[in-house]
């Protein structure tokens, strides 16, 4: 994927040498403002704009949108100019990645699988990162900027470097009245972008809402398990399937140190009930992203089933009272994992990916 972006960013250039007639560079020709996205089905009836600018004080324009996705691809805001958001947050994996956890700088590794992102404006309550340190998603943006293993730079050196391309600044003076690209409004543009990320449409989505739609008995069985015997809408619930809380599966639990590998949200709140606990994720597109788990710990969905089957890990500390054994027979988890696959949206982000970068 970064070859693919890389051959964009040395194929731009000469595109924009061969329309010299025109006032428009090629990367602002080739990357038109376009309208703000249709919410797809399923998810449309929970956007809204409005209510984003009053939660978050994230207002989003077209103008914007287009800033915040060359941003969002443009390995130029990290240290060493290889490492974008889109490094780790793939379009064709949901903004996820294929990989239980992150490749930054230099290639180094960190502790954490990086979750989709997809309706992620729209929570129940907004809460980002796994342990929902973020409280918006602007505020979110500018942390792997200044992660020493993921962007591994500084807000400073980030907004120098963004500063030092004139086509960025033309484009900041259009969106904020003039050229400064602050890292608020560095980070207020991806967040931008990041709105208009949706999953919806699933088969799922359209058997419950479009009269004459069909559905697998198996995926309807597995839904009716889902919020039935396997209780799985206690947290997967709404329209994203997440209620925006944590809470432990006594995933990464270390039966011979009796410890967990990560404190999770104890770490943002002290409290020892926290301990453990994760941000439930979105189970939509989530046959897009393997590994799983907040540790990218679980190969597949299977896999996934079979631990809740089990009431979570066993003998783990502090786990969350709403998880029990729940002795499904062998096509009751098939069922659910059908469910599950059913819940992927129909687009595969393709689309997003800028045709080239500023200049
Ligand atoms: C080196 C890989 C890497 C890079 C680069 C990276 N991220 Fe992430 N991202 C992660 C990981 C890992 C997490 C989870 C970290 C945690 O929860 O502590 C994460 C979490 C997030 C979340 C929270 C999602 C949620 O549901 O809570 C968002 C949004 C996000 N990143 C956006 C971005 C943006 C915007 C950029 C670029 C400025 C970026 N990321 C760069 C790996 C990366
Ligand atoms: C007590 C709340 C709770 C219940 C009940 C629950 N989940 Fe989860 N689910 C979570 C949390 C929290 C995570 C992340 C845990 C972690 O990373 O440590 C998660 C992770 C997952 C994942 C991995 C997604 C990803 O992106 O990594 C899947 C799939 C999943 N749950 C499906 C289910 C199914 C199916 C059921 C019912 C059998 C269920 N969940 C019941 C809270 C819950």
């Amino acid at each position: 994927m970064r070859n693919l972006m890389l051959a964009f960013l040395v194929a731009a250039p000469l595109a924009a040498c061969s329309d010299a007639r025109s006032d428009t560079a090629g990367w602002e020709a080739e990357n038109p403002v376009v309208a703000l996205p249709e919410p797809p089905l399923g998810v449309a009836d929970n956007v809204s704009w409005r209510k984003l600018e009053a939660q978050q004080g994230l207002k989003v324009t077209p103008e914007k949108v287009r800033l915040g996705r060359w941003l969002f691809f443009d390995p130029r805001l990290s240290k060493d100019g290889t490492v974008s958001c889109a490094t780790c947050h793939r379009p064709e994996n949901a903004f996820s990645e294929p990989l239980p956890t992150s490749k930054g700088i230099g290639g180094q590794v960190g502790t954490r699988k990086a979750p989709p992102i997809v309706n992620a404006a729209f929570p129940i309550e907004p809460v980002y990162f796994w342990d929902g340190r973020a409280k918006t998603l602007a505020e979110q943006a500018k942390g792997p900027i200044e992660n020493p293993i993921e962007m591994g730079g500084t807000h400073v050196l980030c907004v120098k470097s963004v500063a030092a391309i004139a086509g960025y600044r033309k484009v900041f003076a259009q969106v904020y009245g003039d050229e400064e690209p602050t890292i608020d409004r560095i980070a207020d543009a991806i967040a931008a972008f990041e709105a208009t990320l949706f999953s919806g449409n699933s088969a799922w989505d359209r058997y419950q809402n479009e009269d004459d739609a069909t559905i697998d008995p198996e995926v309807k069985l597995g839904a009716e398990l889902f919020h039935g015997k396997a209780q799985c809408n206690q947290c997967h619930l709404g329209f994203n399937f997440t209620d925006s809380r944590f809470h432990n599966l006594g995933v990464g639990w270390d039966p011979a140190a009796k410890a967990y590998k990560d404190e999770g949200r104890r770490k943002v709140t002290g409290k020892a009930e926290d301990l453990a606990a994760f941000k439930t994720p979105t189970l939509r597109d989530v046959t897009r992203h393997a590994p799983y788990m907040h540790d990218g710990s679980i190969a597949t969905l299977e896999e996934v089933v079979e631990l809740y089957d089990r009431g979570g890990e066993p003998g783990a500390a502090n786990l969350s009272p709403k998880i029990r054994p729940l002795d499904l027979t062998e096509d009751e988890k098939k069922a659910i994992v059908a469910f599950l696959e059913a819940l992927s949206g129909d687009s595969d982000n393709k689309g997003v990916v800028p045709r080239s970068l500023p200049e």
